[in-house]
């Protein structure tokens, strides 16, 4: 019987859960006698640089993968198949489309089918592959929670715990101190992160992109909170937050092939416009950074991440491509890549957990 050949890959920014994903697929390939895993070294670069970099992977390579952080394949936020980064004679840097390249070498390394593991960046490329006519499954991650079709992608809980227990300990050290305590959190141009924090954290305020913000409303539930000089305040702020009228804070980061805004940095900016706008208590601010995605997944995670590797593999078997594996509840699906990266999956401002937030008399500035 010849062996078929399923290429496994994580691309985009690490979340917790890669590994448990990469051990669904393998533990579900062993059941079956005709396939075989084999993995790409971070993203599709395994197959794009020469020496070629691919592992096998079997059920030994993946034991006790389940709860380990991070990727085993690695993975990286830049280039691609469709955009590969070259430098020009004069230093400066240009990109090439490798994309017909790649699949000629897919093709003679015997590679029957593709799972790209990654978030929107990296399912547009498997959208444009599979155009292209490569037999490809997409698995959605990412913390940020950004892509449509699914409920959750996996990694979002893990990052959402990871916030919620800064604000548990943020609350200790606010309330001794009479503070006032700026959380920014991560999450792109989505607010997911913030908002599921915001509410199972207690915050008192919390910022999203969704919601541009006005800085007098968060000075007004500031003042709520104290009683003359005693008391504190902790607000979430989103990464992608912006004022009314303004944009969003970053930097351009100057990395070859990154193709994104650099976000960061309103917690400072929000801390100063507070104190022009005449807060007068102590602020502080915490930017949790890459720590929302670093070490082990949830349980949530964990299970999510294993049904989405399981489902992936079924889908390669049963030849449906073009499709990403989904968690509509209760069920774990295939839905189209094209629906799925169509557009951002964000907070629209009637969903249900912003009336909880208000109802909980959560301040989101507006
Ligand atoms: O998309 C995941 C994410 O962690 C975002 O929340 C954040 O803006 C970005 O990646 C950070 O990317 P990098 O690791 O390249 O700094």
């Amino acid at each position: 019987m010849a062996l078929k050949r399923v290429m496994v890959l994580t691309g985009g920014g690490d979340c917790p859960g890669l590994n448990a994903v990469i051990r669904g697929i393998v533990k579900r390939a062993s059941q079956e006698k005709d396939w075989e895993v084999i993995g790409c070294i971070e993203s599709f670069n395994g197959v794009l640089r020469e020496p070629t970099e691919i592992v096998v992977l079997d059920e030994k390579t993946v034991e006790g993968l389940h709860m380990q952080g991070g990727t085993i394949l690695g993975t990286t936020n830049k280039g691609g198949p469709f955009a590969w980064p070259v430098k020009n004679a004069d230093g400066s840097w240009t990109t090439v489309d490798r994309s017909d390249e790649m699949l000629r070498k897919l093709q003679y390394m015997g590679v029957d089918a593709v799972i790209n593991i990654g978030g929107d960046g990296s399912q547009r490329i498997s959208l444009g592959l599979y155009e292209k006519g490569l037999n490809i499954v997409g698995v959605p991650k990412t913390i940020d929670n950004d892509l449509s079709m699914t409920d959750y992608t996996f990694g979002f809980q893990t990052a959402v715990q990871i916030c919620t227990d800064a604000i548990d300990k943020l609350v200790t050290t606010a309330a001794s101190h009479n503070r006032v305590f700026i959380l920014e959190v991560m999450g792109r141009d989505a607010g997911w992160i913030a908002l599921h924090s915001a509410i199972a954290g207690g915050a008192d305020v919390c910022i999203i992109p969704e919601i541009p913000y006005n800085v007098e409303k968060i000075k007004e539930k500031i003042e709520t909170r104290y009683n003359k000089r005693r008391g504190y305040c902790v607000c979430v702020v989103a990464e992608g937050a912006k004022p009314v009228g303004g944009g969003v804070t970053g930097t351009v980061t100057g990395e070859i092939g990154y193709q994104h805004i650099k976000l960061g940095g309103i917690a400072d900016q929000l801390a100063a416009e507070l104190k022009a706008a005449g807060v007068e208590h102590d602020i502080r601010c915490t930017i949790l950074g890459h720590l929302q995605r670093g070490g082990t997944p949830i349980a949530f995670d964990r299970i999510l991440a294993s049904e989405f590797g399981v489902c992936a593999f079924e889908l390669v078997k049963e030849g449906r491509f073009g499709q990403m594996v989904a968690y509509q509840h209760p069920n774990i699906v295939g839905v189209p890549l094209a629906e799925a990266v169509r557009e951002p999956h964000l907070l629209t401002p009637n969903h249900r957990l912003i009336h909880t937030a208000r109802g909980l008399d959560i301040e989101f500035g507006d």
